[in-house]
This record gives structure tokens, C-alpha cells and sequence, in this order.
């Protein structure tokens, strides 16, 4: 287990150094698809702790700038942080998730 963990974090850190501004998917894989789930149905660990929403359904409410806002400033339940927003990210690699995101719609 403690190896699969291992093999799984260097496969993010090799996404990580690959992360170009616009290359979405990878983005995604490395910042939301620990809890959203690589297809963005929140199938995860941590998307059952936290008991996520399929984003594939979701997304159809959405546009792509409520997706760009919700990356930045995260998704709060009254004072509870649901979502952590990536005040961090540039605006290059939230515009390229958004997007990428915006293809996981059924
Ligand atoms: C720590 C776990 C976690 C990470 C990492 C995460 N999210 Fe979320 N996300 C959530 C939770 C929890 C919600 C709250 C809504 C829900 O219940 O599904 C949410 C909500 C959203 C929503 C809004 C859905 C709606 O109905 O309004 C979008 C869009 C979204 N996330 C996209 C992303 C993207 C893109 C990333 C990566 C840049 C990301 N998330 C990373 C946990 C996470």
C-alpha cells in the first residue's frame, strides 16, 4: 500500500513538472482529481468523505467563468470550507481547467 502510494505520488510530481498553462487535463489530474475523481464523477476517497456532488451533472448549471471563480476562491457551506480555493494558480492554468472541466459534462 505504502508503495502504491509512493508509485502514485511520483506519477503526480512527473504530471506536475509536465503542467503547462494550457494543458487543462493535466492540471485537473494534479489539483482536483483527488477528490472530483479523473472523470469528474467524485468517485474517491476523499470524494466520498466529502460526500462530493458528480461534477459531470453539476457542470451543466455551470459556465466556464463560475468554474474559474469557484477554483479561485473554493466552495464554502456557511463557514465551512467544502472546496479550498487555489488563490495560488495562475489565471492561465484556471482558465485551462475550467475548460477542461467544462468536457467532463455528460
Ligand atoms: C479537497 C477536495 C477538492 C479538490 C482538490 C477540488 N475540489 Fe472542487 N469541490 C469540492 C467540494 C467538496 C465541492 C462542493 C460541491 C460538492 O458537494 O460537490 C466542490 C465543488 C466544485 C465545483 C462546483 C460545483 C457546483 O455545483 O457548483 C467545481 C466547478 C469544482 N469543484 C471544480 C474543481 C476543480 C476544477 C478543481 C481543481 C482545480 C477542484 N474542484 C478541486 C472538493 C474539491
Amino acid at each position: 500500500m505504502k508503495q502504491l502510494s509512493l508509485v502514485t505520488a511520483a506519477a503526480f510530481m512527473a504530471l506536475a513538472l509536465n503542467a503547462t498553462a494550457d494543458d487543462g487535463s493535466a492540471v485537473f489530474t494534479k489539483e482536483c482529481a483527488k477528490c472530483h475523481g479523473a472523470d469528474g464523477k467524485g468517485d474517491t476517497a476523499m470524494g466520498k468523505k466529502l460526500k462530493i456532488k458528480d461534477l459531470t451533472v453539476e457542470l451543466a448549471k455551470l459556465d466556464a467563468a463560475k468554474i474559474e471563480a469557484t477554483v479561485k476562491d473554493g466552495v464554502k457551506d456557511g463557514d465551512k470550507v467544502r472546496m479550498k480555493g487555489f488563490k495560488d494558480m495562475s489565471d492561465a492554468d484556471v482558465k485551462a481547467v475550467a475548460k477542461y472541466a467544462l468536457t467532463l459534462k455528460k
